[in-house]
């Protein structure tokens, strides 16, 4: 998870493809598209004025169709692609204006990529290719293997240190080109859509494998998908590109429930909502009655400001004891009875925040509103069933 420290800043990125970058520049500068600059100059524009903060630990994906130039972007961030214009940060170094030695040793220590097509040596063992970033840079035969079999237990190959890559199937290789980076140290791994050669079935796994390992290393990945399911179960948060540009940064759920626009709309209409939103996103923050403070009148006053027919109450460390209903304050009310304690019921439905709605649909049965909890079991919130369905498109 994200900690919200920034570890890559891109400042008005802008690459352009071709032999007369400061022309088409001048033109993008100007109000130049895409298109009208390409006509005009034959130039391409690849980014377009893109900024985006990457925080420390988070697992950005970078999502857009063929040609939305997602490639180009993450080619900035290791320099395989020199910007035209703009700035990189990594923590506080610029590298958009490194040297090629500084960017060489950059790349061998901080920031590893993982390609598509794996990138394997054919010829070299399992093994050997998971030391070849450390045999550039220089570290002693010894050192290296034990590296490589400590990195090939992580992803769980340690069996196929001495195959050749030929002798694994897709995925175990891509486990290979993950190994590989993992063994650098680096703090950040660049992945050009890592899983789109695998099948379906793989490609799930490989998915599953990267969560974990992610929540295990704390590394900062950015991951480049065309697909938005993928993009949708992996990110922490997502950046779509259309045409060079980021048209909208979000979490999976602000990209479904707030989308920026017809492109996104798009992206997202087939995705099953329910398995994407959580508790919390859509929990009402009703404030709980507090057991010791709060009588049955105050219950009931409040109950019919708010026009509410339940209303929670939590202990002195605001976790949910119990919830009341509208009838019982009443007639407590007017029997002057006023401890809450004998009066609400006990048994409700509770949820973990993080939990998507998908998984709550038992919950909805006792027909009172779902107590949401947050990872210290205090209270949330409440989810109201008629809202799950509003949030879902079912009403
Ligand atoms: N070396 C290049 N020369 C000219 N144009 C390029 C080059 N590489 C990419 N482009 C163009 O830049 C745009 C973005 O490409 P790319 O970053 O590869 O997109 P994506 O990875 O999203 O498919 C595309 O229009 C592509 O044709
Ligand atoms: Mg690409």
């Amino acid at each position: 998870m994200t900690n919200n420290k920034p570890i890559i800043r891109i400042e008005h990125l802008i690459k352009i493809y071709g032999d007369k970058p400061r022309t088409a520049l001048k033109l993008f500068r100007e109000g130049g598209t895409r298109d009208s600059i390409l006509q005009s100059t034959g130039q391409v524009l690849g980014i377009a004025d893109v900024s985006v903060t990457i925080n420390k630990g988070e697992l950005f994906v970078i999502m857009g169709l063929s040609g939305s130039g997602k490639s180009t972007l993450v080619r900035c961030i290791n320099r395989l692609i020199n910007p035209t214009s703009g700035n990189i940060y990594l923590e506080e170094e610029d590298i958009a204006h490194v040297d090629e030695n500084r960017m060489r040793e950059i790349r061998q220590t901080k920031v590893s990529m993982v390609f598509q097509r794996f990138g394997l040596f054919p010829h070299k063992t399992v093994a050997d290719n998971v030391e070849y970033g450390l045999k550039v840079r220089g570290i002693g035969k010894a050192e290296r293997r034990n590296k490589a079999l400590s990195t090939l237990e992580v992803v769980g190959l340690s069996q196929w240190a001495d195959y050749l890559p030929s002798s694994l199937s897709g995925g175990m290789q891509q486990r290979v080109g993950l190994a590989r980076a993992l063994a650098t140290d680096a703090d950040i791994l660049l992945m050009d859509e890592p899983f789109s050669a695998l099948d379906p079935l793989i490609r799930r796994e490989m998915q599953d494998e990267l969560l974990r390992l992610q929540k295990q290393l704390q590394k900062t990945i950015v991951f480049i998908s065309h697909d938005i399911h993928e993009a949708l179960k992996i990110g922490d948060h997502i950046g779509v590109m259309k045409d060079g540009y980021i048209v909208q940064i979000g979490t999976p759920e602000e990209l479904i429930s707030q989308p920026a626009d017809d492109y996104i709309r798009a992206f997202i209409q087939d995705v099953n909502r329910a398995q994407v939103l959580t508790a919390s996103s859509i929990a009402r923050k009703i404030t709980p009655l507090v057991l010791g403070r709060d009588s049955t009148r105050g219950a009931l006053t409040e109950m019919v400001d708010y026009n509410l027919q339940h209303l929670y109450v939590v202990d002195k460390y605001s976790k949910p004891v119990g919830v009341v209903n509208k009838l019982t304050m009443e007639a407590a009310v007017q029997q002057e009875s006023e401890d809450l304690t004998s009066l609400m019921q006990t048994d409700f439905p509770t949820v973990e925040a993080p939990t998507c709605l998908e998984n709550t649909f038992h919950l909805y049965k006792q027909g009172i509103p779902v107590a949401v909890v947050d990872e210290e079991g205090q209270f949330a919130g409440v989810l109201e069933y008629s809202d799950v369905l509003a949030s879902i498109g079912q009403k």
